[in-house]
């Protein structure tokens, strides 16, 4: 039986990791995989994180099973710097933990899946596993496009994907930091997708892997708020990966905004009988570390403070590179400075982007995909210099 499986290529982001581990030269540079990095290339522990560790070592006295919705105090402690100040939206909400921010997308399509969705809608490029988990849970996945050649969103692509939409179809968004063009609506785009959902009555799913990355914490779902101050129902994806460092313990969160709050029983009662078919229940420690931070008002600050660095020195890295436009023509690196998160898109070609790897010891991901936050004082100038060397050609 198993001999019949016919070979699979491996996801081509984690092997370009390998690449990158392998390759014996000192100057690399990675620019792969999105994970944040400090100005010497490291990927610490948030020291907010550390300390809360430390507690949970401390007085954790048991690490017996909780339940498919995982740590319902982690849960609860996101909602309002996700939803906002009145974060129980009249009742109408209700959060569950998931494995990861993936986790998360998955629950969100197999349960619009479940509720009779037939279609979801994706702006492209998208992040690669968004289209294989639309595969994987067996909608049909319809595409538009999300940004346009000058590097600002393409709206009209949206708004007509929305307005054409059949009712058993759903769209999939980015609440912020685009992965993996770091274009995102405007605010005025945002309340214009929100007009649209309430006009249409379709259900948006909200993918929010980057919260804090981009222009601070309540700027960046200012959008997402728009949408769900309008519509009657949606689903959103989190990530504690990034904004909290915690990318392999597998931290994040699914909420659900119903019609109404009697609609919610029977709406978790399904995500969690799918939590349960998939991973039964969610690791617990990464959201117990989170938990602690959020409730602790001098860890929440150090927390507060850790992610405000990081997106200074993204910013930092963005304006320098929008700054060496000039260096490296049609590129438009200028777009990259009004762009947020940890990703950009340089349009290279395939020779170019194996020329960055082969002759410069650069990788990046073969759709031309960078990671800024590789980026630092120490390797920006090499940076630009070996675009211009392969542009030149
Ligand atoms: C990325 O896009 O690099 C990250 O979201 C990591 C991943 O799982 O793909």
């Amino acid at each position: 039986m198993l001999d019949q499986l016919e070979a699979q290529a491996p996801d081509a982001l984690l092997a370009l990791i390998k690449m990158h581990a392998e390759d014996p030269r000192e100057d690399k540079i990675d620019l792969g995989v999105g994970v944040y990095r400090t100005n010497d290339g490291a990927t610490p522990v948030f020291r907010s994180i550390k300390a809360a560790e430390q507690r949970l070592v401390d007085t954790q006295d048991s690490k017996s099973y909780l339940g498919p919705e995982g740590d319902t105090g982690f849960v609860d402690a996101l909602k309002p710097y996700i939803f906002g100040k009145d974060a129980s939206m009249g009742g109408r909400l209700e959060g569950m933990q998931t494995p990861g921010g993936t986790g998360a997308v998955r629950l969100a399509v197999a349960l619009a899946k479940a509720a009779g969705v037939k279609r979801v809608h994706l702006g492209v490029p998208s992040w690669p596993n968004h289209a294989q988990i639309l595969q994987d849970v067996g909608v049909v996945t319809c595409t538009f496009h999300h940004a346009k050649a000058d590097g600002t969103a393409d709206i009209d692509a949206l708004i007509e994907t929305i307005e054409a939409a059949e009712p058993t179809d759903a769209v999939l968004l980015h609440g912020c930091c685009h992965n993996p063009t770091g274009v995102d609506y405007t605010d005025e785009q945002w309340e214009q997708i929100a007009e649209a959902f309430a006009a249409k009555g379709i259900l948006p799913i909200l993918d929010v892997a980057y919260h804090g990355l981009g222009r601070g914490l309540e700027e960046d779902v200012a959008g997402v708020r728009k949408v769900l101050a309008k519509v009657p129902e949606a689903l959103v994806a989190y990530s504690c990966d990034k904004n909290f460092g915690l990318y392999r313990d597998r931290v994040g969160a699914f909420y659900m905004i119903a019609k109404q709050p009697s609609d919610l029983p029977a709406i978790t009662s399904n995500a969690n009988a799918l939590a349960r078919a998939n991973w039964s229940m969610p690791p617990d420690h990464g959201g117990a570390a989170v938990r602690t931070v959020l409730r602790d008002g001098d860890l929440t600050k150090q927390w507060l403070d850790e992610l405000d660095e990081m997106r200074a020195r993204m910013r930092r890295v963005r304006a320098r590179l929008a700054a060496a436009d000039n260096e490296a023509p049609g590129l438009n690196l200028a777009a990259l400075g009004e762009q947020n998160g940890l990703f950009a898109m340089l349009p290279l070609t395939k020779d170019q982007i194996a020329s960055l790897r082969e002759d410069h010891a650069i990788y990046m991901a073969g759709s031309g995909r960078i990671n800024v936050a590789g980026l630092h004082a120490g390797n920006t100038d090499k940076f630009i210099a070996a675009l211009a060397d392969v542009i030149e050609g």
